[in-house]
């Protein structure tokens, strides 16, 4: 077996679509091992864009089987929703080429509910997708957690939902004053679901290991990013699951003890969607430009998204906790549009410097230090299959300062552009 992940190494929204793609062109499996429909994968190839939530991002690549694993929150209503949406695009998907865990927890329509009245009535917002993560997550952990082997069975999903619902309907008739379905709606509602998706449901930890006996490759989609993992994000706005390393061992039938290489997918500047701190986040024109020319709205829920310049105290952090073999750096086009060039190298706070994020700084008051660079106009010189020489500079600053090569870079949306810098073992 090889393995390899890709890993988000800030707030999400990095571009890891793109790259998972790419690299599944070589791989046996793509698995998903956190996270849901929260996710928003895009890839274009040939001026066609695809946009992912839950189904991983090789299923574009012919001969790749993708997997959901057990980590995954899975709302089988959104499933249907996108697997139809991409039959009408032309890419039916069938069984051979989807798998999913019967062990995944399924996200309800309580969940969804509380979800959003949290996000509405509550006075500390998170700024969640409203996708009903959250609570799924907590009621797994709690072990009133419908898994997907449940839909299966009528009686079973509705003793299941009944213990789900049991303390839920108070806050939904006292704390919320919300309608909510019937547990009769919800059980007939969620076994239909069951009924169309029952033939992707199968083992997948046999399959796994037996694929590792095999000596298959297996590609690790990670969704989100580190900064939104629940242990080691910027908490409480983060994610509710284990978006770094760590995820891929819980939330997967992964038997290996490590992986053999891990990209941590980095934007050539930073975006946030959500509440929290954004220490290099820009309010000015600059900031404006940046999510005018990068589209960044979210490919979720449409929301704009916060834009700031790269930020190299968190992602020394990122990188550490990703375990990162080396950086795919994506969106440097984006950058080529931009007067100036900043790179955010340290903080200060409380008087003192630091250039490595940790969880114990307040990020809230971190002064961003920054380095000036040369800007450039275009990124890739096409005749010579070389990068712009500034644009070279400032990668190479950013890989002497993480440590790690810059494998991989993305300099525009389709498939094809993307320049492979430095060799990674997976090809
Ligand atoms: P939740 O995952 O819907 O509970 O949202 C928690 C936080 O994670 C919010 O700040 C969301 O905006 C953020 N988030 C969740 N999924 C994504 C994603 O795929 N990209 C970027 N941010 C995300």
């Amino acid at each position: 077996m090889y393995s390899l992940a890709v890993i988000g190494s800030q707030w999400g929204d990095e571009g890891k679509g793109k790259i998972t793609d790419y690299l599944s062109s070589n791989a046996d499996y793509v698995v998903r091992f956190q996270g849901g429909n929260n996710a928003g994968h895009t890839i274009w190839v040939d001026g066609k864009k695809t946009v992912l939530h839950v189904v991983p991002s090789g299923v574009l690549q012919e001969n790749c089987i993708s997997i959901i694993d057990h980590g995954v929150v899975l709302d089988p209503e959104s499933l249907v929703k996108e697997l139809e949406g991409l039959k009408a695009s032309g890419l039916e998907i069938d069984e051979l080429k989807l798998k999913i865990s019967g062990q995944c927890n399924i996200i309800t329509s309580y969940h969804k509910i509380l979800d959003g009245e949290r996000e509405e009535k509550s006075s500390q917002k998170i700024g969640t997708t409203k996708k009903g993560i959250g609570p799924a997550y907590e009621d797994r952990t709690a072990r009133k957690g419908i898994k997907c082997l449940h839909l299966l069975d009528k009686d079973v999903l509705r003793g299941r939902l009944e213990n789900l619902l049991k303390e839920k309907e108070t806050l939904f008739k006292n704390l919320y004053q919300v309608d909510y379905p019937s547990i009769d709606d919800e059980c007939e509602r969620l076994y239909e679901l069951g009924q169309i998706i029952k033939t992707y449901i199968c083992d997948t930890f046999q399959l796994l290991t037996q694929g590792k006996k095999e000596g298959k490759k297996i590609l690790f989609e990670g969704a989100q990013g580190v900064l939104l993992d629940v242990d080691f994000g910027t908490y409480p706005f983060v994610t509710s699951s284990n978006t770094a390393y760590g995820g891929i061992f819980t939330g997967s039938s992964n038997g290996g003890k490590e992986l053999d290489e891990v990209i941590g997918i980095t934007k050539a500047y930073t975006t946030r969607v959500g509440e929290g701190p954004f220490p290099t986040e820009l309010f000015d024109e600059a900031g404006e430009k940046m999510g005018r020319v990068g589209h960044e709205f979210g490919a979720t829920t449409g929301r704009k998204r916060r834009c700031g310049w790269l930020d190299l105290p968190l992602l020394k952090y990122a990188t550490h906790i990703g375990r990162f073999t080396s950086i795919a750096l994506t969106k440097v086009d984006v950058l080529s549009h931009m007067d100036e060039l900043k790179v955010c190298y340290a903080y200060e706070v409380n008087g003192g410097k630091v250039d490595m994020a940790y969880p114990g700084i307040d990020l809230t008051h971190a002064k961003p230090l920054f380095k000036e660079f040369k800007p450039f106009k275009r990124c890739f010189d096409l005749d010579n299959q070389k990068l712009d020489h500034e644009l070279e500079n400032y990668i190479s600053y950013i890989e002497k300062e993480l440590r790690v090569p810059v494998s991989l870079v993305a300099y525009g949306v389709e498939r094809k552009d993307l320049f492979c810098r430095k060799k990674i073992m997976w090809q």
